[in-house]
């Protein structure tokens, strides 16, 4: 099948472009190269496109003779979408627009990566089902929703074939280093402070990158038209947990991790409920523990990726994130 993977040049829509690749489509990019995208994520052979998902002539170009669509393309940091609303609306939603556009003309197949962020937290247990009600409390995760909720209205319009799946926290390879994992691996490696949130006691669950892959492309291969899926790890971990076994893989000392200012709004759990993705065969291969330990291995050996990414505009959002807050941090 041709297949053009949006934000592909991304975290996971990079390793969904390799997973396609192995299993022998036909694959074209099409990704903005904002901050966040990185053309080297990628073989070099693959059929790349420059461009965003919110302007239509560029979705034609790219999309051209493709079967399906597959959207990963979005602003993605919760905390710089509360320091700036930047493109997270234009993206998520003005984007999702464009693509549901191009499917309404062609016939295409679209499938829209969201998250769990999108149901809000559940504090008092349980887990969140694709029929919820949608609760989103960052400007990120509202954007996402609101992308979200264009799709089972295009559906019912105009009849177009999309659904949506809603991944929880993904971690793995390649992943930039503003997001929990990577920052606090990459710092630790360095030996520069681990900036925890709060008291660390709000829980993620965590999804192996690989296994999100192979969930969104069992969506793509057997989803019905119209439907959402949850696709969560089901390993759900304090952060403070995560934080110490960080400390111990990267043999870090456990001075560096430091209590700072919380989030602001910060949702303290989520969890999805999975059944619906496990009646297609889908579930998570990879243990939290196992995933981690290749996860700190990748970035102790590539430090010629991740090195260069922090300088320059990394460095300036990182004074902005984190100066005052470390400035005022106490131990954990
Ligand atoms: P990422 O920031 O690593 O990648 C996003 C990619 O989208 C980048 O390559 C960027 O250049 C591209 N992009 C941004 N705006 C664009 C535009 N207007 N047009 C074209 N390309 C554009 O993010 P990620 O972690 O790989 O997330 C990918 C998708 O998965 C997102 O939709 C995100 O909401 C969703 N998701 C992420 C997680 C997670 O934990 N990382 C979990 C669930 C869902
Ligand atoms: O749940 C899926 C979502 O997971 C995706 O939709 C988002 O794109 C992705 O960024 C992620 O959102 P989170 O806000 O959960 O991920 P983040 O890595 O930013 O933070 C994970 C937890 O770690 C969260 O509770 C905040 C905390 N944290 C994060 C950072 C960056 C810290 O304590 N310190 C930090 O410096």
């Amino acid at each position: 099948m041709r297949v053009l993977v949006t934000g592909g040049a991304g975290f996971i829509g990079s390793h969904f472009v390799k997973r396609l690749l192995r299993a022998g489509d036909d694959v074209v990019v099409l990704d903005k190269l904002t901050y966040s995208g990185n053309r080297a994520n990628l073989p070099p052979d693959v059929e790349f496109h420059e461009g965003d998902i919110a302007e239509a002539a560029d979705v034609a170009r790219a999309a051209r003779d493709c079967a399906a669509i597959v959207n990963f393309a979005a602003e993605t940091h919760v905390d710089r979408s509360i320091l700036s609303a930047g493109d997270f609306g234009r993206t998520e939603f003005r984007g999702t627009q464009t693509l549901l556009e191009h499917i309404r003309e062609t016939g295409a197949r679209l499938v829209q990566v969201s998250t769990d962020e999108v149901y809000g937290d559940l504090e008092a247990g349980g887990s969140s089902t694709e029929t919820d009600p949608l609760r989103p409390s960052s400007p990120y995760s509202a954007a996402k929703a609101a992308g979200d909720l264009l799709i089972p209205a295009y559906v019912r319009t105009f009849d177009v074939d999309a659904s949506i799946t809603r991944g929880s926290n993904t971690y793995g390879p390649n992943q930039y280093p503003e997001k929990f994992i990577p920052l606090f691996v990459t710092n630790a490696l360095d030996g520069e402070a681990l900036p925890l949130y709060g008291d660390g006691r709000q829980v993620r669950d965590w999804l192996f990158v690989e296994d999100h892959c192979a969930g969104v492309e069992v969506v793509l291969r057997n989803g019905k038209r119209g439907e959402i899926y949850n696709v969560g790890g089901g390993d759900e971990h304090e952060n403070i947990h995560v934080a110490e076994q960080i400390l111990a893989l990267t043999g870090a000392d456990r001075s560096l991790l430091r209590s700072v200012a919380d989030r602001e709004g910060h949702d303290r759990r989520y969890s999805l409920d999975t059944a619906k993705m496990h009646a297609l065969g889908w579930k998570p291969e990879m243990r939290f523990e196992d995933g981690l330990r290749a996860t700190v291995e990748w970035y102790r050996e590539h430090r010629d990726w991740w090195q260069p990414i922090k300088s320059g505009e990394y460095r300036e959002y990182y004074a902005r994130q984190y100066a005052e807050r470390l400035a005022n941090a106490t131990s954990v």
